[in-house]
């Protein structure tokens, strides 16, 4: 679903060429492969299953067995990092895929709809090696050319149904490089030595802070050191953008993986995510596109998300009820796609995204625009498509994150979902008086995250001896329940442990014949309104011989009803969601870390869902 391609001139790039890689590792999918063409036409080929620090260490070997043979000028390169669609992890699968006879090598990202027809019509000219939809229009390619590759790309790209961003090389032509996209991202940077592309912006801000975004249906043709984009065969003049704020790659420190360090960053996300829209010291929000859109006759918000940022939605379904009074509801992008879309002129359309680029969030937009009516982004990456569709947005400010799993990102778009809340609050009936409290509230914040993060040893030690059972219950009430849910997950994704998140009110309805000393049951259970109801839930369980791990505050009464907790600092409810699901993080990857589970890229997943 990945890929990013480098073009250079004029330079060994032997040693680029594996670091370039390395800028791919946070995104290991399940295989990886590149290809080089130098000037005399040479070609270097290489695959891998695994991660690309595999490929890595195929081509370091490669180079260091070949070295001073050769002058190594390579003219183009394209490489590829694959999350398999069509067909299995094999290296046969892997990309870059060729033609007949070798002569057009291509990576793709996204999906080919009508790869079984295109396949089928070329059935009796072509031998196929592997089974994904990518060396179909390899195939195509080969079958159309008509001399010209850029003329042919075009005709190919009209067979071609739905999503993709695609680059070509010419083994003959080694000096060209083709790209051209529909909806999977792809940028496009000059360099001092040549010419970059790729479909990570992360990847590539850790080389330039200004690119250029390649439009739906607009091809790149990369000559030599520079580029020209066309645009239904016409020459489209545009400048690099400056895309401002960009992240830099993460360093690992002393932390056993890239997600233990994104939760211990959490406290410092939330100083940013605060930073410059909260005045602390006279206690109000102060935010220019905050107060635009406060001011906007805005009647219901409707939330729309996938995965992890899908729970961050919800929470912010409550926050909207609550401080602003104004309905929320809240979709799975997935789902709206499948809906039949009813435009409410007045409802506020908010997109929330970590990547800015998933598939099912960036179509739902699209057809809320179609319609005319206004979106707003919650995203993560600067410059990415959701955030450039978005008539207004707002940045998580959470910075690069590594972990296939969401985490640091899901409490900075928790926390800019509350200040939205409480800004049109402001405009509405909210009382200043209590804005003030929150916003006091909110300025120990980061500190009580810290609290939590103080209280990893102790997580850890439970983690541990959790990790032997098969099955949990996550149990909730009210504005706990998308903390559960998306605990539930966390484990789910992280250990490959089974666990499903329940309301505490309707175990009774069902699940609890679920229950036995074999099933724990974790639920959160904060001071507030529904502690006691949540009290009689827990001994209901333990009536039944089930163990119960709490996440509950310092001050809880009934401490003797759980087998174990983990005591949270003191908060009012609406932190307790933040130290939650801090904590709650934190066992899941200690549960993942005692299991020997690869936590920053648990199996068969991806950072970025670019296909449907
Ligand atoms: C993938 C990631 C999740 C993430 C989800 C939504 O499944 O593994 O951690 O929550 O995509 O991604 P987004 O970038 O839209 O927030």
């Amino acid at each position: 679903m990945c890929w990013i391609f480098a073009y250079v001139w004029t330079e060994d790039c032997r040693k680029n060429l594996v670091e370039w890689l390395r800028m791919l590792e946070y995104r290991w999918y399940d295989s990886a492969g590149l290809i080089c063409v130098w000037e005399e036409k040479e070609i270097f080929l290489e695959k891998a299953v695994g991660r690309v620090s595999a490929l890595a260490s195929k081509v370091d070997e490669k180079i260091e067995k070949e070295k001073n043979e050769q002058s190594w000028l390579f003219t183009s390169w394209i490489a590829h990092t694959r999350w398999a669609t069509h067909g299995g992890v094999t290296e046969s699968n892997t990309h870059p895929h060729y033609s007949g006879s070798q002569r057009f090598y291509i990576v793709h990202n996204g999906i080919i709809e009508n790869y079984k027809e295109l396949k089928k019509s070329l059935e009796t000219k072509y031998t196929y090696y592997s089974e994904t939809d990518t060396e179909v229009v390899a195939k195509l390619i080969e079958d159309m050319y008509d001399g010209n590759l850029k003329s042919t790309i075009e005709k190919v790209s009209e067979k071609l149904t739905w999503a993709y961003s695609l680059a070509v090389i010419d083994v003959q032509h080694p000096e060209h490089i083709i790209a051209i996209k529909l909806w999977s991202p792809l940028i496009v940077w000059k360099g001092e030595n040549g010419v970059y592309l790729s479909s990570d912006i992360n990847a590539l801000s850790q080389l330039t802070e200004s690119f250029t975004i390649l439009e739906d249906n607009e091809m790149v043709v990369i000559e030599s050191k520079k580029y020209h984009i066309y645009m239904a065969w016409e020459r489209v003049q545009r400048e690099a953008e400056e895309v401002g704020e960009v992240s830099s790659m993460s360093e690992l420190w002393d932390f056993s993986s890239f997600t233990e360090k994104e939760i211990f960053e959490i406290p410092s996300i939330l100083e940013n995510v605060f930073s410059g829209r909260i005045n602390f010291e006279e206690k109000i929000i102060h935010n220019e596109t905050l107060e635009v859109l406060a001011e906007e006759e805005i009647e219901k918000i409707c939330i729309i998300a996938s995965g992890s940022s899908s729970f961050a939605w919800w929470v912010g379904g409550y926050f909207f009820r609550k401080y602003a009074g104004v309905p929320c509801e809240t979709i799975i992008s997935s789902e709206f796609l499948a809906d039949i879309f009813l435009p409410e002129k007045k409802t506020l359309y908010v997109f929330l995204s970590q990547s800015g680029e998933t598939a099912d969030v960036r179509e739902s937009m699209k057809i809320v625009k179609a319609k005319g009516c206004k979106t707003f982004g919650i995203v993560n990456v600067v410059g990415s498509t959701i955030a450039r569709m978005s008539d207004a947005w707002l940045f998580s400010h959470a910075g690069i994150e590594v972990g296939v799993a969401s985490t640091k990102n899901v409490i900075a778009q928790v926390g800019v979902l509350l200040l939205m809340a409480l800004s049109f609050g402001s405009k509405r009936n909210l009382q200043i008086s209590e804005i003030r409290d929150i916003i006091t509230e909110l300025a120990s914040l980061p500190d009580k995250i810290q609290e939590v993060c103080l209280k990893a040893p102790h997580i850890r030690k439970l983690s541990e001896k959790y990790a032997h059972y098969k099955h949990f219950f996550v149990l909730w009430r009210n504005m706990m329940y998308p903390v559960a849910l998306e605990a539930s997950l966390k484990i789910k994704e992280l250990s490959y442990v089974h666990s499903e998140a329940y309301s505490a009110w309707e175990l009774k309805h069902g699940p609890l014949a679920l229950v036995s000393p074999e099933f724990p049951t974790i639920v959160f259970n904060p001071s507030g309104k529904h502690y006691h109801k949540t009290i009689s839930n827990i001994e209901e369980v333990r009536a039944r011989e089930g163990k119960i791990l709490g996440f509950i505050s310092k001050n809880d009464t009934h401490k003797e009803v759980y087998t174990d907790c983990i005591e949270l600092p003191d908060t009012s409810e609406l932190l307790s969601v933040f130290t939650s699901l801090t904590a709650s993080y934190l066992f899941a990857l200690y549960l993942a870390e005692k299991l020997w589970r690869d936590v920053d890229k648990p199996r068969n997943l991806a950072k970025s869902v670019t296909v449907e």
